[in-house]
């Protein structure tokens, strides 16, 4: 049966996702009446009590939500929690009365979704613990358990995670999550692409000249540097969400929208893409690391100065990549990819360029055609293309057709994690990063990872700039220049 009635069981609890995130997703989810039944059972090592842990999530909420006191109350009465050694098996057995308890509580027939909101060294130790009690098994209802990136920090570790993980849990029963997926203008990109004839005939390699992904921020590490450090912007942001957005711009239309057939078509691209060879991880990738600058009249730390990296860190703060997919639909078309830290503006956006025409009619400069899809912020679309400057001659001028997100209606749109907390709830993986998916994205990024561990190259550049001037020079090697957005669309055409 799909239902959303269930316990949420969040190892982690204390932890910061539980109440940046995951506790503010659940309260709106309540607030806007799509949970019914349901209780949320915090675990963490931390000696907290129901009450107390309460009153931690309603500070929580109270800072980041709108809240009226009558919902903010109904909302915390569903919050439990249980302190748990999250590496003791025999502790897991406190699990078992609790559960019991709730379930019969809130009717919820034994459905069960637990969040590993934990360091990822406790990915393969919470399944077995909890399958040590029992607790795995869908006899009595339900159980998923949605894992967190990052799933394993390599190819070897990724594939190790997932035979511990499958050891007590189907794949079914497993939802790892990406938040990018869970981004409205993400999944608007498959209606786009699927829902309009008009943009099918044009969607390959005989009318697309590049792609260009960008996922830039403008923050630093800040508080994460201790984190981030052992991650990078490889792991952190290409080798799972660019990546993934690079699938759906990429992806075969799906026979259905299911979970499987849509897994299928992105799982394709993934294993369709070229293979980097050293050539390419010399010559079509930059790595780099942010130095201090002065940004608006404000001093701003390098990387190598922030908290709780160390001073001599190789950590790439910045990455770009050029790339190609080898199938039918894309051979010989280059997908430009970049991700930082403190470059300029906080954008997300892919950028088609399409071919320009065979002969040049009116003028050697003629506008390109592009297609901007503006994943966030100020959520938009955005045609470009030629026309005629007003006055004699046929000059041409770009001009632009958009659409902006905000402008339809007051529609109630779920953020990432409250469409993906639902669609767990519900059953729903369509949205999850598929086993064979994260490894043949693990299988192709491994290459950079062996480049920097041999010693490769990290260029150094100022915050506050778009990446080294090697990122630049990479795509000018075709003539080619990236787009330099600022975090607003133009208003107007
Ligand atoms: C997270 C990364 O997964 O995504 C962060 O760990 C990054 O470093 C964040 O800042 C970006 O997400 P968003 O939704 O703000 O683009």
């Amino acid at each position: 049966m799909q239902t959303n009635n269930n316990c949420i069981v969040i190892f982690g609890a204390s932890g910061d996702l539980t109440h940046r995130k995951l506790i503010p997703a659940l309260y709106n989810l309540f607030k806007f009446g799509r949970l019914n039944q349901f209780s949320v059972l915090g675990v963490a090592r931390s000696e907290l009590n129901d009450d107390t842990f309460r009153e931690k999530m309603r500070e929580a909420l109270l800072e980041t939500e709108e809240t009226t006191p009558e919902t903010l109350d109904a909302f915390c009465s569903h919050l439990y929690y249980q302190a748990v050694n999250t590496s003791d098996a025999a502790d897991y057995g406190k699990l078992v009365p609790r559960l019991e308890e709730l379930h019969t509580k809130y009717q919820t027939n034994g459905n069960t979704l637990y969040y590993m909101s934990t360091p990822p060294s406790l990915y393969g130790v919470i399944p077995e613990c909890l399958a040590a009690h029992g607790l795995n098994t869908e006899e009595d209802g339900w159980k998923r358990i949605i894992v967190e990136k990052p799933f394993g920090y390599d190819e070897k570790t990724a594939q190790e995670l997932d035979v511990q993980i499958h050891r007590f849990f189907e794949e079914h029963q497993i939802y790892r999550i990406d938040h990018y997926l869970g981004k409205e203008t993400v999944q608007n990109l498959l209606v786009l692409r699927f829902s309009n004839g008009l943009f099918e005939p044009l969607w390959n390699r005989n009318y697309i000249d590049y792609v260009e992904i960008t996922g830039a921020e403008a923050i630093g590490v800040e508080e994460r540097g201790g984190y981030y450090d052992g991650s990078g912007a490889m792991r952190d942001m290409f080798q799972n969400h660019l990546l993934q957005v690079l699938a759906m711009v990429a992806m075969e239309p799906p026979a259905i929208i299911n979970a499987n057939s849509m897994r299928d078509e992105v799982a394709k691209v993934m294993h369709s893409l070229r293979p980097l060879t050293q050539d390419d991880v010399e010559h079509n990738l930059v790595l780099g690391q942010y130095t201090a600058a002065e940004i608006d009249g404000k001093e701003v730390k390098g990387y190598l100065q922030e908290k709780g990296v160390p001073s001599n860190s190789r950590t790439e703060t910045f990455m770009a990549l050029r790339c190609e997919i080898e199938n039918w639909r894309w051979a010989g078309v280059p997908f430009y990819v970049r991700t930082g830290k403190r470059l300029p503006a906080r954008v997300t956006e892919i950028v088609i360029h399409f071919k320009t025409t065979p002969h040049p009619v009116f003028s050697q400069n003629a506008p390109e055609n592009k297609l901007i899809i503006r994943i966030q912020p100020d959520e938009a679309i955005s045609m470009r293309f030629g026309l005629k400057k007003p006055g004699a001659g046929f000059e041409a001028k770009e001009v632009s057709m958009d659409f902006r997100y905000a402008d339809l209606a007051d529609e109630q749109v779920l953020t990432a994690y409250e469409r993906l907390l639902l669609d767990a709830m519900k059953g729903d993986a369509t949205l999850f990063a598929r086993t064979d998916a994260v490894h043949a994205a693990w299988k192709f990024v491994q290459p950079i990872l062996d480049y920097k561990e041999a010693g490769g190259r990290i260029y150094e550049y100022e915050a506050g700039t778009w990446g080294p001037i090697a990122a630049e020079k990479l795509i000018a090697k075709s003539g080619r220049v990236w787009r330099k957005p600022s975090g607003k669309m133009k208003k107007k055409v």
